[in-house]
């Protein structure tokens, strides 16, 4: 027991987001925002993750599980959110985390810096993480005491002008002494410009009940909120930053690191060397020593040791690489193994597939996986050689060491260590061209 809850507040309708999508669903770095708050928490290994939603939010209550969800009625503001999930901790002694479901990039050392203070001092009723942003926008602002305690959170369409000259803001995430937190919910009303009920105004209520509150600092990096597309888009490119960071800090060559996006899963072995312009989609695993060359896209893919991809490959899922493999200029390879040693070096598509080890698949070549209703698979055995602009329609077999020669349509078994050809005959004429030419110049004239 770790004596904290969390309360992440997912209900308000986002409409700023102008989306159909609950505004915590959106993702950054390919993991909706509500996830990135449920990872970053679990490392505090807290006794219940509560996730207040709105009526008919069965998306992300399924995006949430197995965290506990409470249903708030209708959107009446951060306080009537929190005072939602109040049910869930009524035996709950401990400390309670309340977080917002749009402020994804908190670190879980701020949230410990936030515990720690609340717990330093038992009369410590609230503890509010506050930031300085280069522009305060709309953010709430924090009043504080000369002792640099917290006297109360002023609403921005509730400030005066003085209050808005205030550089430190809200961020909405707040550390509640859990055996205070019913009483002081329970005094909030909604008697502000909004008619909301208002989280933020529990610090004025706190006060009053002689009880203590305070700030901790946070970066602004970690604490933007996204009501917006620009937003998110800022959000997106400050974790793009930190993902970044630790793939260079963890042994990956990034040649030019603002031209590879990661996603939040996207894990990467020792001395890889990513080329520019690579967009790594969810469910990636890539191995030690590999390298992705320029302008490839990954996504669902498990890549092993040594394995060279690139440039201009896309790997969709299910694309399960092993070592040694080479994928080549304009590959596309979707829910296909390749063993290790393939190579497929240009302008192929492999799709429902296994390439067994050490084979080789010509330019062109095209699994033709699709009739239209059904996928079928094909399966080359270790040691072929696929010449180049062969069709293989599938389901369709090639055995071990056998030789497809170029320009075939495969649609039969080929047999271990067999030929296959098949090619209509050749026909040539010779001095044929010259004559038709020396025709159609006559008929100019
Ligand atoms: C809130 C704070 C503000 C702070 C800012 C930081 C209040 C009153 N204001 O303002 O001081 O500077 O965040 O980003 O708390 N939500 C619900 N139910 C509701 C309303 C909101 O679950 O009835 C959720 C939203 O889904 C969102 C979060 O609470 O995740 C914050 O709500 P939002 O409306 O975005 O608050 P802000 O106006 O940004
Ligand atoms: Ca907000």
């Amino acid at each position: 027991m770790t004596d904290i809850a969390t309360v992440i507040l997912a209900a308000g309708a986002g409409t700023r987001m102008r989306s159909k999508k609950p505004k915590v669903l959106h993702q950054i770095a390919g993991r909706a925002m509500v996830s990135h708050l449920l990872d970053t928490v679990s490392a505090l290994e807290p006794d219940l993750n509560i996730v207040v939603v709105a009526p008919g939010m069965d998306d992300v209550c399924e995006e949430v599980a197995p965290a506990v969800t409470a249903v708030q009625i209708e959107a009446l503001g951060t306080g009537h959110a929190v005072a939602s999930a109040l049910p869930n901790l009524k035996e709950f002694q401990g400390d309670v985390l309340v977080l917002y479901g749009d402020t994804p990039l908190i670190t879980k050392e701020t949230l410990q810096r936030m515990i720690d203070m609340r717990r330093e001092d038992d009369g410590t009723a609230v503890v509010v993480l506050g930031f300085e942003p280069d522009d305060p926008l709309e953010y709430g602002r924090l009043v504080t005491n000369p002792a640099g305690d917290l006297e109360a959170i002023v609403e921005f369409a509730d400030a005066s002008e003085a209050e808005k000259a205030i550089g430190l803001c809200n961020s909405g995430v707040m550390a509640i002494k859990g055996t205070l937190i019913q009483d002081l919910m329970d005094a909030i009303d909604n008697d502000n410009a909004k008619n909301e009920y208002y989280l933020t105004d529990i610090v004025e209520i706190a006060r009053t009940k002689g009880h203590v509150c305070k700030v901790v600092k946070g970066a602004e990096s970690e604490l933007l909120g996204v009501n917006n597309r620009m937003q998110l888009a800022e959000a997106e490119a400050i974790a793009q930053k930190r993902w970044r960071h630790a793939a260079m800090a963890g042994g990956v060559t990034l040649i030019d690191p603002d031209s590879v996006f990661f996603s939040a899963d996207t894990t990467l072995g020792r001395d890889v060397v990513i080329e520019p312009n690579v967009f790594f989609g969810p469910g990636v695993r890539i191995g030690d020593d590999v390298r992705i060359k320029a302008n490839s896209h990954i996504e669902g893919t498990s890549v092993g040791d040594g394995a060279q991809i690139g440039p201009f490959a896309r790997l969709r899922p299910g694309a399960d690489i092993a070592d040694d493999v080479k994928i080549g200029n304009f590959v596309e390879v979707k829910k296909a193994t390749l063993e290790k040693g393939a190579k497929v070096s240009h302008l192929s598509y492999i799709g429902d597939a296994r390439i067994g080890e050490e084979a080789n698949i010509g330019a062109g070549t095209i699994t033709c996986n699709y009739d239209g209703y059904d996928k079928f698979k094909t399966d080359i055995g270790a040691g072929a050689f696929i010449g180049s602009n062969t069709a293989l329609v599938a389901p369709v077999t090639v055995g071990d060491g056998a030789i497809v020669g170029a320009g075939s349509t495969v649609t039969r078994t080929v047999d271990k260590d067999a030929l296959m050809v098949e090619r209509s005959t050749e026909v040539q004429k010779h001095g044929w061209a010259e004559r038709f030419r020396a025709m159609k110049a006559k008929l100019k004239k």
